[in-house]
């Protein structure tokens, strides 16, 4: 019997890269999962559920959905993310808004309306999925990594406030990972960079990777699956850095 069977667990964005990876290796540790996206998969992983989280009201439906129909919840990741890549006199405002919102607003209201249930699980996790990004700058990424700093610090605020209920909270920080959000961003690098698209992985992307490589989404599953697990319990207000060496230097 899996450490994880008989819980439930709440992803955001599972519709794709990482959110996909977690939501399936939750499952296969016998979670019941809501899989919340902007566009559900209906033949993913979990239970999808359709929610555009730019609003506030969206994220508190979805917790209202998991508690429903599986009459719990005890593992919250909020995964769902975006980027936009531009210089800062020409970022624009509704770009700025839709990350702030999507990226830091979203977790704080599962946070929020999340919190009766993961007190009541007795055993609560909170584990966002922050970014390198959370901890260190990149240039052309001011609301993406605002937002991820924002992250860190309500991850230590839910570690002081869940600690008396047995809530833990946590921030997974990766380097860049091998998604579709990392794909889509090539053309702007290049631009941005002034380089050719085929220079963009080895030469931006991968620069600040100590080892070339990119992280794969089963990986970043993996570490959620284990702090969500008992062994992951004395894990809390940790960011935990998954980043080929990038934050060494
Ligand atoms: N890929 C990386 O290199 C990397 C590195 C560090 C952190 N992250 C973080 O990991 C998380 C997942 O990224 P990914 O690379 O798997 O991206 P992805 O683009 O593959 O998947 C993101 C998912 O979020 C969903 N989403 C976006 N906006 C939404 C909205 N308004 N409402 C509901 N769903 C929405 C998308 O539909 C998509 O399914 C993000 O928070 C990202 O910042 C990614």
């Amino acid at each position: 019997m899996s450490d994880l069977a008989g819980q439930v667990a709440l992803v955001t964005g599972a519709a794709s890269g990482i959110g996909r990876a977690v939501a399936a290796r939750l499952q296969d540790g016998g979670m019941d999962v809501l899989s919340v996206d902007l566009l559900p998969d209906p033949d993913g992983p979990g239970v999808p559920f359709e929610a555009d989280l730019t609003s506030p009201e969206a994220n508190a439906a979805a917790v209202t959905t998991a508690l429903e129909r599986f009459g719990r919840l005890d593992v919250v990741v909020p995964n769902a993310g975006i980027q936009h890549v531009s210089p800062i006199e020409s970022f624009a405002q509704e770009r700025w808004d839709t990350i702030i919102a999507v990226l830091l607003t979203s977790p704080f209201v599962l946070a929020r309306e999340a919190w009766p249930a993961l007190r009541e699980s007795g055993a609560g996790r909170f584990i966002a999925i922050a970014s390198v990004h959370g901890l260190v700058a990149s240039p052309y990424k001011a609301a993406y990594v605002s937002a991820k700093h924002g992250l860190m610090g309500l991850v230590k605020t839910l570690t002081l406030e869940g600690a008396p209920d047995g809530i833990t909270a946590n921030a997974v920080c990766p380097g860049y990972v091998r998604t579709p959000l990392v794909e889509k961003q090539i053309a702007a690098q290049a631009e941005a960079h002034g380089l050719p698209e085929e220079r963009v992985l080895e030469d931006v992307i991968l620069a600040p990777h100590v080892a070339k490589k990119l992280i794969e989404p089963q990986q970043v599953a993996e570490v959620v699956a284990f702090l969500a697990g008992p062994h992951g319990a004395p894990f809390t207000g940790a960011p935990i850095t998954m980043d080929y060496g990038w934050t060494s230097r």
